[in-house]
């Protein structure tokens, strides 16, 4: 979240200064006001992803208030957090049956306030602006459902059947969340489930589904099918926006890990390249060994760059078109950038950059001509195109290797450096 911002609302002066500088390390935006009245003219004017009210002050008291906010039409999706010295139960009670989000006693201390606060932001962080889109075929339930949702925060888009779900999405309405029916016309809930998880783009998003059925065997059928979750109508709607937020934050926090995840793999594979290196340069620059080593590793490391293109493109079957192919062209350049960082990696940029290139000029990236284009690179480029017709590809066979070496000897023209491929037909013979 960029800078959460937050309504303090407590007629003690000091309690509102302790809080506010307890807020401050979280690095919240605070605002203060001096009573109920006072809270929920501000609350009404601003836009807050927190408030946070005492119970007795003047004026209006916080359970007022708290109910005032959730009934105004622009403010009842902000969340309320009593903090109050009374710890009775009836107490409580009343604080959620005037609909707040939470309650705290005064007398627990800071730890346990700022976990809370900051469970609150963390769920508005991941709630706000999400999408949801409830399939329902009983306007009842969209309506119903939906308007839980935007209650909460929940952006909510809406379709009658299965087939205008998928038209919504296939449109470029894609949502963070899928709420659906299973009972529909046109299409139902299990044939929109297997179309969703057969889409690459929408595989992912979570599926919610809402039944009145409570047959065992098509609750476990729909889980089987990847439904993330089933509720039983008819079921309350705090249940379902429960539901829908759990299902996001898992859903975000996974997406989150996996990030870090490969950003951590990133940097120890750039780690362990570095030390490579590091290794390789005590040596004496000279040597026989030095050379083969840079050679073995540029070697290793041509198609780093592959990182970087898309699974769906660079794992595809079938025949790529202009455009992907114009992304698997970008492979070269996004090598080079990943290693540029590393001072010690230097000598092998320009053989990831430039293994492409070809003599004739017409390469890519940069449409080099004979020796102008690296001699590592050029020496790569004989290696993988030798690889790359001795190795199984989904679309074809390997080829016999005295044909293989007729392609590479016949790509001195225009493509491969000759004397490269004299040296290594010259290394195969031997
Ligand atoms: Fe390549």
């Amino acid at each position: 979240m960029s800078k959460p911002s937050i309504l303090i609302v407590d007629d003690s002066a000091v309690i509102r200064k302790a809080l506010s500088k307890t807020l401050d390390t979280l690095g919240a935006k605070v605002t203060q006001a001096v009573d109920g009245a006072d809270g929920l003219a501000k609350a009404r004017a601003g836009r807050y992803d927190l408030v946070i009210s005492d119970v007795d002050m003047p004026n209006m008291t916080g359970f007022e208030l708290c109910e005032q906010i959730k009934q105004g039409q622009a403010t009842r999706s902000t969340p309320v957090l009593i903090l109050s010295s009374r710890d009775k139960d009836e107490d409580i009670e009343r604080g959620f049956r005037v609909g707040a989000d939470g309650y705290l006693t005064k007398s627990g201390g800071q730890d346990e306030f700022l976990a809370s606060v900051r469970e609150f932001l963390d769920r508005q962080d991941i709630i706000r602006n999400r999408k949801v889109l409830v399939v329902d075929d009983s306007t009842y339930i969209r309506t119903t459902v939906g308007e839980a949702l935007e209650k909460s925060g929940f952006h909510v888009i809406r379709a009658e059947n299965g087939r205008q779900a998928l038209d919504r999405l296939l449109g470029g309405e894609v949502p963070d969340l899928v709420a659906s029916d299973l009972d529909m016309p046109v299409m139902d809930g299990v044939q929109l489930c297997k179309a969703l998880r057969a889409d690459d783009r929408f595989k992912n998003i979570p599926l919610l589904i809402m039944s009145s059925t409570d047959d065992r065997a098509v609750i476990r059928r729909m889980f089987q099918l990847g439904a993330a979750a089933f509720l039983i109508k008819p079921f309350n709607m705090e249940q379902l926006v429960h539901t829908a937020e759990k299902l996001l934050s898992d859903h975000f926090r996974n997406l989150l890990l996996e990030k870090e995840r490969l950003r951590q793999e990133h940097t120890l594979m750039l780690g362990s390249i570095t030390s490579l290196i590091q290794a390789l340069e005590a040596r004496d620059v000279y040597t026989r060994g030095h050379s083969e080593a840079v050679a073995e590793i540029a070697a290793r490391l041509h198609d780093l760059g592959k990182i970087g293109i898309p699974d769906a493109i660079l794992l595809k079957p079938g025949k790529l078109t202009v455009k992907e192919y114009e992304i698997i062209k970008t492979h070269p350049t996004i090598g080079a950038e990943i290693l540029r960082p590393i001072p010690s990696m230097a000598p092998l940029i320009p053989a990831v950059l430039s293994h492409h290139e070809r003599i004739d000029g017409t390469g890519y990236p940069h449409g080099l001509k004979g020796k102008k284009i690296p001699l590592w690179a050029r020496i790569i480029a004989v290696g993988d195109i030798y690889h790359a017709l001795t190795s199984n590809r989904p679309y074809r066979d390997p080829m016999p290797e005295e044909r293989v070496l007729e392609i590479i000897h016949d790509a001195t023209v225009g493509h491969l450096c000759s004397d490269c491929v004299a040296a290594f037909l010259a290394f195969l013979e031997s």
